[in-house]
């Protein structure tokens, strides 16, 4: 039996901030970053919400869909860039706080494929039965590392997080196949120094290959084909560059998670919100083929192809 995803979560700052509030604070405009990007408003988390507070209303709600109690909990893996401190982890705050005292705790640091990487670790344990229940969060506060005056990145993101509780789900469901990579040349093109530091047009090359590519890779190495995809979650980044995968995929407009216009980029975060938001919406149903795909700083990437339900 294959490790799936039993609960799904998520947590939005309440604060919304515009294309037009931008507009206000660096010199960029609510058309270039429409039609560049595809976002039109972000949530910014307040000063006393950090990625750890994020973390734990998501986790909560995943706790819940998925009728699982904290206490039951054997392994927590958070994914984020910005955690609160270097350490503790916020795997380590997050398991205090939800009184997972079984759980064996540690962040994961793949930058916006963090997500992925931490759904696929927690697979391996489960599926080799070292563990029952896995809690993955991806979680952000990229606003405390966003420099507000390089338009090149401050339209970009927004801060949130998303979790969902694996276990083993029945035959046929789950995870069927899943790729991960990464290559460490392309680390210069985006980086965190103080503040984010990307080169826009590189990782947008980057992007479109790899997130085309991987999600072709996934869908083979399940025995499928493209026509079997019922639903596609990419990571957030860019319409443009969600939009080439779609196409690649030959997909339905209506069968693509599209959270960007009212989330931006929340990284880590941005995959696991997006199925929650969908999930609820009635977009994602049992038995559905899904394929989660991302990319980012590292340079890093992971895609999964599942058959959705418990
Ligand atoms: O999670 C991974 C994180 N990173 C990404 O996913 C980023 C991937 N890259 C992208 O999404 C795109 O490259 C951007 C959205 C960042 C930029 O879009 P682009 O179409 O590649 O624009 P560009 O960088 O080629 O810039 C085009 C023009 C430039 O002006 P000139 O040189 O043509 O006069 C920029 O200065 O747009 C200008 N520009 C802006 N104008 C208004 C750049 N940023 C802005 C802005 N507002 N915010």
């Amino acid at each position: 039996m294959n490790a799936g995803i039993l609960g799904v979560g998520k947590y939005v700052p309440e604060k919304v901030l515009t294309n037009q509030d931008l507009e206000e604070i660096v010199d960029t405009n609510d058309e270039w970053i429409r039609t560049r990007t595809g976002i039109e408003e972000r949530r910014i988390a307040d000063d006393h919400t950090d990625s750890s507070d994020m973390a734990y209303e998501a986790a909560v709600e995943a706790l819940k869909h998925a009728n699982i109690k904290a206490e039951e909990l054997d392994m927590i893996l958070v994914a984020t860039v910005t955690p609160d401190h270097p350490f503790p982890s916020v795997s380590c705050m997050l398991q205090e706080r939800l009184g997972a005292k079984k759980a064996a705790a540690m962040d994961v640091s793949a930058a916006c494929a963090g997500f992925m990487y931490g759904v696929i670790t927690a697979k391996q344990f489960i599926e080799s039965n070292a563990y029952k229940y896995v809690l993955v969060v991806g979680t952000e506060k990229l606003s405390k590392v966003t420099d507000w005056n390089d338009r090149n990145t401050a339209v970009l993101f927004g801060d949130g997080a998303g979790a969902v509780v694996m276990g083993k789900v029945s035959e046929g469901r789950g995870i069927l196949s899943f790729e991960l990579g990464a290559d460490g040349t392309g680390g210069k093109h985006l980086y965190q120094d103080e503040y984010i530091i990307m080169n826009g047009r590189e990782v947008f090359k980057f992007a479109v290959r790899q997130m085309a590519d991987s999600s072709v890779h996934v869908i083979e190495q399940a025995g499928l084909t493209k026509d079997d995809v019922d639903f596609l979650i990419p990571h957030q980044a860019n319409i443009r560059i969600m939009e080439a995968s779609r196409q690649r995929l030959a997909l339905p407009e209506e069968k693509m998670a599209k959270t960007i216009r009212k989330y931006g980029n929340t990284s880590s975060a941005s995959i696991p919100i997006a199925m929650a938001e969908e999930l609820q919406a009635g977009k994602i149903k049992d038995d559905d083929v899904v394929v989660m795909v991302g990319f980012g700083g590292g340079l890093t990437w992971g895609a999964i192809c599942m058959r959705w339900g418990r």
